[in-house]
């Protein structure tokens, strides 16, 4: 029989206070976003960051579409996937320029430049969102509809000029993303959660339910995430209460960790399970996964939602279930 039974599993969740401990005061933290000014609002429109190969008129776009079926007609794309990403490159590269020669298209070499690395990305990455993904100070990229994309840095949000071609330009790339862990997205089943290869978690909902075109958002994947001690000089939290989390984190208590989206509740899972014990047998359940265990001891389970036929569902119910026949020292529930 397993020496832990479900009772004496620690539930890493979310926030109800700790029998026996007084919550610590609530500090005055600084808000974790920023959301607007207190004072008057923005302008009727704030300004737009241009990105380089995004600032294009409507001739560029029609020459880009252009160009990109003829090389569409030239090389087989399915090839393409199966290569390494660098002579794939040099592939496109030479399709392209010949493409451009033959047509006559009259562009400047930076034109020209910036066309290939667009038809690259649209090819073999994620398109124009390429440039933002890149970036490691965003903590989240929001697009709504082929015109409109935002995204958040240092707490504030932002609208950028990063446009897709049209709305099914953006539903290929969404489907491109959820289909590298293997989920679908169409109108037959327009939600859809997914993480990208380098942990980043995603989120697709798609017309008739998004009314104004494909809404994509990605929270980002941090790489250098906060720490206890980070939060502590941002004063989000008194060093007494980062020293009463470290006790409840340590002991096993059952933690429950309530709060808005974006108000730093995984972050704060996170720090929490740094103070878990390296021999501890610790399984993580979560819709899309993005907590970073260092322990050894991990298993991570994931949500699975329905196939077309709306079968083979599994909930978070259901691998919590499951988890109490895994002989689990902790259970980490991401999202309930
Ligand atoms: N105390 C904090 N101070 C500043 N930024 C924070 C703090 N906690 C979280 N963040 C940042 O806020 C964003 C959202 O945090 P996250 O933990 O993912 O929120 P939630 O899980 O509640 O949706 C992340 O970019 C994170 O780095
Ligand atoms: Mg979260």
């Amino acid at each position: 029989m397993p020496p832990q039974n479900a009772g004496s599993a620690g539930v890493t969740n979310t926030g109800a206070p700790v029998p026996g401990v007084t919550p610590p005061p609530l500090p005055d933290p600084e808000p974790v976003k920023p959301r607007e000014p207190v004072a008057a609002p923005p302008p009727v429109s704030p300004p737009v960051k241009e990105f380089k190969s995004q600032n294009q008129s409507e001739e560029y776009y029609s020459i880009k579409a252009s160009v990109f079926n003829a090389l569409i007609e030239a090389i087989d794309l399915t090839q393409l996937a199966g290569m390494d990403q660098e002579m794939a490159r040099e592939e496109i590269r030479d399709v392209v320029t010949e493409i451009i020669s033959l047509k006559n298209v009259v562009m400047t070499i930076a034109e020209q430049e910036d066309l290939l690395e667009d038809i690259c990305n649209d090819v073999l990455g994620y398109g124009p969102l390429e440039p933002l993904l890149s970036r490691d100070d965003i903590a989240d990229i929001m697009v709504n509809g082929a015109d409109k994309c935002f995204i958040e840095v240092n707490g504030l949000v932002e609208q950028v000029n990063v446009k897709f071609r049209d709305n099914s330009h953006l539903m290929n790339i969404c489907q491109r993303i959820v289909s590298m862990v293997g989920r679908r997205v169409d109108e037959s089943s327009p939600i859809c959660d997914a993480r990208l290869l380098d942990g980043s978690r995603v989120n697709v909902i798609a017309p008739p339910l998004a009314i104004d075109g494909p809404t994509l958002t990605i929270r980002k994947f941090k790489k250098d995430k906060l720490t206890l001690e980070k939060l502590v000089e941002f004063g989000s939290i008194s060093p007494a209460g980062a020293t009463i989390l470290e006790i409840i984190g340590r002991v096993r208590c059952n933690i429950l960790i309530s709060g808005g989206t974006g108000s730093g509740k995984t972050t704060l899972l996170n720090c929490l399970t740094g103070f878990i014990d390296q021999d501890e047998r610790i399984i993580t359940c979560e819709d899309s996964a993005e907590l970073q265990l260092q322990q050894p001891h991990t298993v991570r389970l994931e949500t699975r939602p329905p196939n077309i036929e709306g079968e083979g569902e599994i909930t978070m119910r259901d691998l919590v279930k499951n988890c109490l026949r895994m002989r689990p020292e902790r259970i980490i529930v991401g999202e309930v």
